[in-house]
């Protein structure tokens, strides 16, 4: 060798083998820290792709079923479910119909999956209302928030009685938790939790979503979800949530805010509260439009995708590949 100064610490060490990387990896990915979100459609029919996620479909019932079977076949623990009503209306009443779509879509998957999943629904108005957003609307057309809280605490209590493990608040309404978390204990529901959707952004990487749910929405939700240069305020509507009575905490989306993940982990680990991430729509869609087009590799970049949530600080990650990638990991 020349006169080069030949290393004495060598990082490669560990790196040599896929048994040597294996005893030093500090992040595990499990199909158990997977949850599989999924929409079920009203109305009879065939499932219908969604263009812009391809491999996902609005469900229908049946196959809502089969597909919920064959997720906790693949070792996953929980689905979330979104409703997709035949009609909308300016106050979401699909949303609290008992036979409204998503409550009998709660109470079909437990029938099918009793309890080896625990059954989410996501608890909000946009998927309902004509309008298109999270609330309903005040005479000026601005989305009413203490308003809105009454139409949650209804959606709680029906999600509840059909048989939902966890609820979803994901509209960024101010005070939602504590208003849920009542509505459930007034009802008899004290053992159904609370998965709060705490630091939710205003994002543009929610488009493919919009397909999923026939959304109408005009305009935007910058009014109620987060602005994407705050990290901090993040934080603050978690440890919200938290006091409030929340069992877990969301960040959404995740790739784009990994830092925020980071954050709201560290604070609600202090605290003993789990913490979740939501790989949405728009993450999925640029993967899946890359790999389609032989610019990478799928398999590898969503387990990296998968990993990197994991590692900045995710207990569990709701993604669209949740069943797919159990099967990786096997
Ligand atoms: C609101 C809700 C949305 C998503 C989940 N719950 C849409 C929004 O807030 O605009 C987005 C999920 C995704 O993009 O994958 N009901």
């Amino acid at each position: 060798m020349s006169d080069i100064q030949r290393p004495v610490v060598r990082p490669r060490r560990l790196r040599t083998t896929p048994a040597m990387r294996d005893l030093v990896a500090e992040t595990e990915l499990a199909a158990r820290q997977l949850v599989l979100p999924m929409f079920v459609r009203e109305g009879a029919g065939e499932p219908v792709p969604i263009s812009s996620m391809p491999g996902v479909v609005q469900h229908s019932r049946d196959s809502l079923r089969k597909a919920a079977a064959e997720a906790a076949e693949a070792g996953l623990r929980g689905v979330m479910l979104f409703g997709v009503p035949e009609r909308k209306d300016a106050s979401g009443s699909g949303a609290t119909d008992p036979d409204g779509i998503l409550n009998l879509a709660i109470a079909d998957v437990v029938a099918e999956v009793g309890d080896a999943l625990v059954v989410m629904g996501d608890l909000c108005l946009d998927e309902f209302t004509d309008h298109g957003h999270c609330g309903v609307l005040d005479a000026a057309g601005r989305v009413d928030n203490d308003a809105t809280l009454e139409r949650y605490a209804e959606m709680a209590r029906v999600q509840a009685a059909a048989g939902a493990g966890l609820v979803g608040p994901s509209g960024m309404m101010d005070g939602q938790v504590a208003v849920v978390r009542a509505a459930l204990d007034g009802a008899g529901h004290e053992d159904v939790g609370i998965l709060a959707y705490s630091a939710k952004y205003a994002s543009a990487f929610y488009g493919p979503f919009r397909e999923a749910v026939d959304s109408s929405l005009q305009g935007d939700r910058r009014t109620y979800q987060q602005d994407a240069r705050n990290a901090r305020e993040g934080v603050r509507e978690a440890l919200l949530d938290i006091e409030e009575g929340a069992d877990i905490v969301m960040v959404k989306p995740a790739l784009a805010y990994l830092d925020v993940l980071r954050r709201v982990a560290d604070a609600a680990g202090e605290v003993g509260v789990p913490v979740a991430a939501y790989n949405i729509s728009g993450e999925y869609a640029m993967v899946e439009a890359a790999a389609a087009n032989g610019w990478i590799d799928r398999e590898p970049a969503i387990l990296e995708t998968l990993t990197a949530i994991r590692r900045a600080g995710a207990d569990m990650i709701l993604t669209y590949w949740a069943t797919e990638a159990a099967a990786f990991l096997r």
